[in-house]
């Protein structure tokens, strides 16, 4: 008998295999038992029939509880209607480990207790496809920059000096020095570009965000490729062709775990086919404030048109729990009962989403209108602008005194730098930042001063341009927002195994 997986269980269609997991759900019916096992690779229903196996067997099967292990032998059958679309007819069954009481069942339960419990939630579906899109996204990242002929690099964790602003750093000690946690491999990642021409780093950076909001990690993984001899043009154009490819994979190698995620893909296929807008920071700020029109509407017009259909969506889904409720109380089926119970929870949960958007659209409207030119775009901002378009957005040519001081300045119009931000669309925001670097000696001086940077710190960085400076670009690509974005989540805890974040160092 030959040890499977379930993931290959294609290639053992009419055989006896045997198998490894876990116990996921079960449900019995007469002299049967159905037990969902899980292996890591993917789910599959077992029957257990009474008449086919020894007593001892069905007990087990019959007793067995949630997440214990198991080792199953049985004959696979094909059949599309079941999960993963194959079925195995039990004939042994080996208990490994019985489980205690688990604490995560089918029932709801709140995020914190599920946070506090991530070392077992990791294993439920929902957080086993969403690790398997990420997963999916890691090895696209290295295919395609080997592919353009990158050099991968390991940029420090311990650092002397700051690159993303000194308000956000993670002080440390190097035996008698101070030291930084890493916000950004990419001064680094200058460096290795004068030595290898084209390099990607791809490691853990971290920012002390002293806030909670569904974007912000203080531990997060940021892929930042740098690029000798290439303007901010040629940076726009990789940003490009690298979330098309990242895109591009994950829509045709997860596509089950899009299904158990209920993301709808149709959106990837534009995105891979179709130019991303490029918009100027003044253009981006123009239609932001209503000012400019995109396909002949103001973003005001769509978001006020926005808001009268999520005041009749709240209108219509109340209708929908009145009349369910009217059916339950009419008299119905426990089945029916149970079905209608869950229908009404999930419009229940429908309709809190729809009355928090009722509540925000006019606040972003607001702040939108109030924007004040030479500004930074803030999170609403971001998604205001990109309502109006449904593909990821760059924004491009950034009022120098709000980007980092790094960036190279216009010559044509020396207030504004060449930083480019990579906007999602569905409301995700920033998830790429980067640009153009600044060759001129003197002006990074003035700007290490300007941000208060200690000089002493910065003098090797100083060196690349001493000694045969070049044009260079790069950008940083945030790996957590990309999953969030690709799996459309509603927070960016769920995008890594373990979270780490204001008040969540545990487990
Ligand atoms: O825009 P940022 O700060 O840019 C840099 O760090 C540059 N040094 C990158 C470069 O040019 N090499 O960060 C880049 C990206 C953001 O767009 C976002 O996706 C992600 O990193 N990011 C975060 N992700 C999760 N939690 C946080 N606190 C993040 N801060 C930034
Ligand atoms: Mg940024």
């Amino acid at each position: 008998m030959e040890r499977a997986v379930i993931q290959n269980l294609n290639n053992f269609v009419g055989k006896e295999i045997s198998l490894k997991g876990w116990l996921t759900n079960k449900r019995s019916g007469k002299g049967l038992e159905f037990l969902i096992v899980r292996d890591g690779t993917g789910y599959v229903q077992c029957i257990v029939n009474e008449d086919d196996v020894n007593e001892k067997v069905f007990n087990i099967a019959k007793s067995l509880s949630q997440e214990s292990s198991i080792e199953i032998s049985g004959l696979v059958v094909k059949d599309e209607r079941q999960v993963g679309g194959y079925e195995i007819q039990l004939d042994n069954l080996k208990l490994i480990s019985e489980a205690s009481a688990f604490p995560i069942t089918n029932k709801p339960h709140g995020v914190e207790f599920l946070m506090d419990n991530r070392h077992l939630w990791l294993r439920s579906k929902r957080q086993w496809a969403i690790m398997r899109v990420r997963n999916r996204l890691i090895f696209a990242v290295h295919s395609f920059f080997q592919n353009e002929d990158f050099i991968q690099m390991d940029a420090p964790i311990f650092t002397g000096n700051a690159v993303e602003g000194t308000s956000t750093l993670f002080e440390s000690k190097f035996y008698d020095e101070t030291a930084y946690l890493s916000q950004s491999g990419q001064l680094y990642g200058e460096a290795m570009a004068m030595a290898m021409g084209k390099i990607y780093t791809f490691g853990p950076t971290f920012r002390a965000e002293k806030s909670k909001t569904r974007r912000h990690l203080s531990e997060f993984w940021m892929i930042e490729p740098e690029m000798a001899f290439f303007d901010n043009d040629m940076n726009m154009d990789l940003i490009e062709k690298f979330i098309k490819h990242i895109v591009k994979e994950v829509r045709d190698n997860c596509s089950f775990e899009f299904e158990i995620l209920e993301r709808d893909t149709k959106i990837f296929d534009k995105i891979i086919e179709d130019e991303f807008p490029r918009l100027t920071y003044d253009n981006a700020v123009g239609i932001l404030k209503g000012d400019e029109k995109v396909d002949g509407k103001t973003t005001i017009e769509t978001l006020e048109n926005d808001l009268i259909l999520v005041l009749e969506g709240i209108k219509d889904k109340s209708k929908e729990i009145e009349e369910a409720e009217k059916t339950i109380k009419g008299g119905v089926k426990k089945g029916k009962r149970n079905y209608l119970q869950n229908k009404i929870d999930t419009i229940k949960n429908e309709i809190k989403d729809l009355e928090e958007r009722k509540r925000v659209i006019p606040q972003w409207v607001e702040s939108a209108k109030k924007f004040k030119y030479g500004s930074d775009l803030g999170g609403s901002d971001e998604t205001v602008l990109t309502r109006m378009f449904e593909l990821p957005v760059m924004v491009y040519n950034w009022p120098h005194e709000i980007k980092a001081f790094y960036m190279k300045r216009d010559a044509d119009s020396p207030e504004m730098a060449k930083g480019v931000d990579l906007l999602a669309p569905e409301g995700y925001g920033e998830i790429v930042g980067g640009g153009e670097r600044e060759t001129d000696l003197n002006l990074l001086i003035e700007k290490i001063n300007e941000h208060k940077l200690p000089m002493k710190a910065f003098e090797w960085y100083l060196d690349l341009r001493r000694f045969g400076s070049v044009p260079h670009a790069g950008f940083g690509l945030g790996l957590e927002r990309m999953v969030a974005w690709v799996c459309k989540l509603k927070h960016i805890r769920e995008t890594i195994p373990f979270p780490r974040m204001y008040g969540r160092l545990f487990p």
